[in-house]
């Protein structure tokens, strides 16, 4: 199984999936790393990896639709079986999506549908649940939707900011996605 992952940041949910498959507990190939803007650590983190990386820079196009057949050439070019949007800030066009229909991988730090969005926990902790969780899901073309692949639940702690629950989800999500491309990968 080849993947190709996207990134908008430091990418540490990426990280576990380095690992895993450096420590060869899931026979899968990350092809390359791309990212949506120069200067991030996810594809900082890829590089010292020794992974190919690529940037479609969307402030580097006029028109969103240019920016959006550029990703979907770079994407396509590796020829993955899924596409891994982790931590991945932009939503794709239908194009893609069809290019890579049941293949397009998202991880969201909520219980979908529940709190979709950039601000998934935020939003859960403003509303006062007391549990959360994260998500992983093939993406289709909306914000945080698609069919569910699994989920964990984490508790609200009293005092939790939206930075020590997201670093608590986080450590589910890793597992959670390290689990879900085994269970890919091995299908
Ligand atoms: C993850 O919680 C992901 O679900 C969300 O942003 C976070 C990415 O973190 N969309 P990182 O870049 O993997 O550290």
């Amino acid at each position: 199984m080849r993947i190709v992952v996207l990134v908008s940041g430091t990418g540490s949910n990426l990280q576990a999936v380095i690992d895993a498959v450096a420590a060869g507990e899931l026979p899968m190939e990350i092809a390359a790393v791309g990212a949506d803007r120069p200067g991030t650590f996810g594809i900082e983190r890829s590089a010292a990896a020794g992974l190919e990386t690529f940037v479609v820079n969307f402030k580097d196009f006029a028109a969103r639709a240019d920016w959006d057949a550029a990703l979907l050439d770079a994407v396509a070019a590796y020829k993955p079986d899924y596409v891994l949007s982790s931590g991945f800030m932009r939503i794709v066009a239908p194009g893609f999506i069809d290019a890579f229909a049941g293949r397009y991988v998202n991880t969201h730090p909520a219980l979908l549908p529940a709190f979709p969005g950039a601000h998934g926990v935020r939003d859960a902790l403003a509303y006062g649940v007391k549990v959360t969780g994260c998500t992983v899901h093939f993406a289709d073309a909306g914000v945080d939707t698609g069919p569910i692949i699994a989920q964990t639940p984490v508790a609200v702690l009293d005092g939790d900011t939206e930075e020590t629950l997201h670093e608590r989800i986080k450590v589910a999500e890793r597992e959670l996605l390290v689990k879900v491309l085994g269970d890919l990968a091995r299908a």
